[in-house]
């Protein structure tokens, strides 16, 4: 194989806020510049680019692995054992658990293969290769109409990504994605390779893996054990294969060794993971959007569901498992977005860009560029366009859509277009969803939340998003003209009504129906009835906005960044935006100082953990062997000499978002001292601007983990696979 060779126009290291602090940057891994490596090797990093990304040999990258749906994971055994974080095995953990077997409540270590847990559905992916198809993407592009752009982009990127695939590729369970860098400017493909069979091998009871919970959510200080161990299965010849007890542990082409030489101020931190995605570049104009609009209206939807549903998990253990992943990630963003506006204010980062747009314009006028010199008044009409759209988006998706009720009735909307064969032929999709929805809803609290969401939407919506009918069928009171006046209880009368009597709440009835589908069982239903009525205001009123808004902001963006890069060609180096590809970042453990008078030190230790315990706290409980434990101070080989404890987790200054969560961070030498599992509150405007001064990546210190997997989970098995070294 011959090495790839990639275009560098668009990729350039990044010097301009050279402080003290100057970690910004997710790189591209087999496109780290020179400027970049040079930094990363000042501040300690002992590896060649090669042994970080190789196109031919194995490197650091082939144990980085997409873990689920939106997470990192890493291969820590030539026997494919993965660390990733808690919150990223949370899903499964619960998906595997029962009121009998609670594992996410009680914790899970299997001593031997044979006791790891298959879970159903999650999956994980190697990245195989990548190579560089802009010029293919634009000759394409060059044939459509500008103004569907990006309504074209989808099917032009997938057919280029299925054409690149080779035989060999697809025959073992190979996937291919284009995706856009600088918004259009550059087209990089990335094949994976995706096994099915994941197991899960170990993690701690909740009370350590979200210790803290939602009150230390997105904060530092932290001291929460956030890890947990799964394996990747494949068929005898290494290949994908579905779940089969005939299946053997994969054998990986890297192992990441494990360091428990520890971290000290200053030390080199360095993570690969899968960053899910930022807006840099974002204008003021999008800024002021977010700050004015999306965030506090969805904050505030979702503070309504969050309360609801966790009046009912406070009550009963079997509620708590149902609704605990889907209420986990409600809450994450709901802290986050509610964060993030605050600091977005607080740094007047809508006046900072408008500076730097200013300054744009002005050496577009200098240097005679016309293309940009009108840029930002386009940013300005294009958004105009928009924004009378966008809180009836927000309420439709995270209202109306916030039930989960009504989020799987929406999945079945395509049901009223299809034909009775199609229906049947994908009959076992539907079954799995209808199984899924019943496991999951509460009653109680989602009913609540109907009722006051629909209440909501009616109050607070412009009339020519609101679906007349739905609404004089509540109650007659209704004013269609005004303010909502009807008392609550008409709404709860009706959502009664709707769940008593929709047959996506019995299943025996929708499998029965499945077998002869009827359509009209579902035009009649209410449950689709209801959610068919807003989407069809949505998708003929808001959707085609949305669509425009979509396209202009995509090619005034890939101007935008075209400019800037040409702009400050020679002075600054760039990386594109977060978009779930792999990337590098680098910095070092350090302290900061959130506000006046108050300073953070670097880590946090076990004796803080025990500090903040609460027994019988929803958040800040503890196991009872953990604190007879803790409280022996029987640290091993994972003390911290200087400190005589156990440092549970420390902060660096590395750049990185949501979907570097389970990243490894790794030491000069690429041996793994931790993993990745939070950004701090102080620097929550980090997907828009990256704050060089508060910035921190929270992370928890590898030794930590083994210290729990040892001296909690008594698993030497899984010890003992590792390669640990110090
Ligand atoms: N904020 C973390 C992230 O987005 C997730 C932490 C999960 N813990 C929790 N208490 N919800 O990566």
């Amino acid at each position: 194989m011959k090495k790839i060779a990639i275009a560098l126009s668009f990729v350039l290291s990044l010097n301009v806020f050279s402080t003290l602090w100057a970690d910004e940057g997710m790189w591209l891994p087999f496109l780290i510049g020179e400027k970049t490596y040079q930094e990363m090797v000042k501040k300690g990093l002992k590896l060649t680019k090669e042994q970080i990304y190789s196109a031919n040999k194995s490197s650091l990258k082939d144990a980085v692995i997409i873990f689920g749906g939106g997470c990192t994971g890493e291969i820590v055994s030539d026997k494919a054992l993965i660390f990733t974080n808690h919150h990223c095995g949370y899903d499964a953990i619960a998906k595997v658990s029962t009121v009998e077997h609670n594992y996410l409540k009680n914790g899970f270590w299997a001593k031997s293969l044979n006791e790891e847990i298959h879970v159903p559905g999650l999956t994980v992916q190697f990245l195989e290769r990548i190579k560089d198809v802009t010029d293919k993407v634009n000759a394409e592009l060059k044939n459509t109409d500008a103004t569907k752009t990006l309504e074209s982009l989808p099917k032009i990127l997938n057919t280029i990504a299925q054409s690149e695939l080779t035989e060999e590729e697809k025959k073992t369970n190979c996937e291919a994605r284009v995706v856009s860098m600088f918004s259009g400017n550059q087209y990089i493909l990335f094949v994976y390779k995706r096994y099915k069979d994941v197991r899960l091998v170990g993690t701690p009871s909740e009370s350590l893996g979200k210790f803290g919970g939602d009150t230390d959510n997105w904060e530092w200080p932290r001291h929460t054990a956030d890890f947990s161990i799964f394996r990747v299965y494949a068929d005898k010849n290494g290949q994908p294969a579905d779940y089969s007890p005939e299946n053997v542990p994969l054998k990986p082409k890297y192992v990441i060794p494990v360091s428990i030489k520890g971290i000290k101020e200053n030390s080199y931190a360095m993570t690969m993971g899968f960053p899910g995605g930022t807006n840099r570049f974002e204008t003021s104009y999008g800024v002021k959007l977010k700050t004015n609009i999306e965030n506090p209206y969805t904050v505030g939807l979702r503070d309504i569901r969050l309360k609801n549903m966790f009046e009912e998990m406070k009550k009963s253990e079997a509620v708590k498992l149902k609704l605990a992943s889907y209420y986990a990630r409600v809450a994450n963003y709901w802290k986050f977005f509610d964060g993030e506006n605050k600091q977005l204010l607080k740094y007047k980062v809508y006046e900072q860009k408008q500076k730097e747009e200013q300054k744009f314009i002005e050496w577009a006028k200098q240097n005679n560029k016309t293309e940009y010199i009108n840029l930002m008044s386009e940013f300005d009409q294009c958004y105009k366009n928009w924004t009378p759209y966008v809180k009836a988006k927000v309420y439709f998706q995270e209202g109306i859509l916030g039930t989960q009720l009504n989020f799987y009735a929406y999945r079945f909307l395509s049901l009223l277009n299809a034909s009775k064969d199609d229906i049947v032929k994908n009959k076992k999709n539907y079954q799995a969803l209808i199984k899924e929805l019943n496991e999951q809803i509460d009653l109680p609290s989602d009913k609540k939340n109907a009722s006051i969401l629909l209440k909501k939407y009616r109050e607070e919506i412009d009339g020519q998003f609101v679906p007349t009918a739905v609404y004089s069928n509540i109650s007659k009171d209704i004013s269609m003209t005004g303010t909502d006046q009807s008392s609550l209880n008409a709404y709860q009368t009706f959502v009664d009504n709707l769940y008593q009597n929709t047959i996506l709440l019995k299943p025996d009835a929708f499998d029965k129906w499945l077998e002869n589908p009827e359509k009209s069982v579902l035009e009649n239903d209410p449950a689709i009835q209801l959610v068919n009525a807003f989407y069809q205001i949505y998708s003929s009123k808001i959707a085609p906005e949305f669509n425009k808004f979509q396209n202009c902001n995509f090619l005034l963006q890939q101007k935008y960044q075209k400019g800037l890069i040409e702009m400050n060609k020679g002075k600054k180096e760039f990386y594109p935006d977060a978009n779930f590809t792999m990337r590098v970042s680098y910095g070092v453990v350090k302290p900061y100082s959130p506000k006046d008078a108050v300073f953070y030190k670097e880590v946090c230790t076990l004796k803080g953990v025990l500090e903040k315990y609460k027994p019988g706290d929803y958040e800040f409980d503890l196991p009872k062997e953990f604190i007879e434990v803790a409280e022996k101070k029987d640290f091993g080989r994972y003390v911290d000499k200087s400190l005589n404890d156990i440092v549970v987790t420390y902060i660096t200054t590395n750049d990185i978002t949501g979907g570097n969560s389970g990243s490894p961070v790794l030491n000069g030498n690429g041996e793994l001292i931790g993993l990745a599992f939070d950004g701090n509150y102080e620097a929550l405007s980090h997907k828009i601007h990256f704050d060089a001064q508060y910035n921190r990546t929270i992370c928890v210190d590898i030794r930590y983990v083994l210290w729990i997997i040892e001296k909690i989970g008594k698993a030497d098995n899984i010890i003992k696979e590792l390669k640990i070294i110090g």
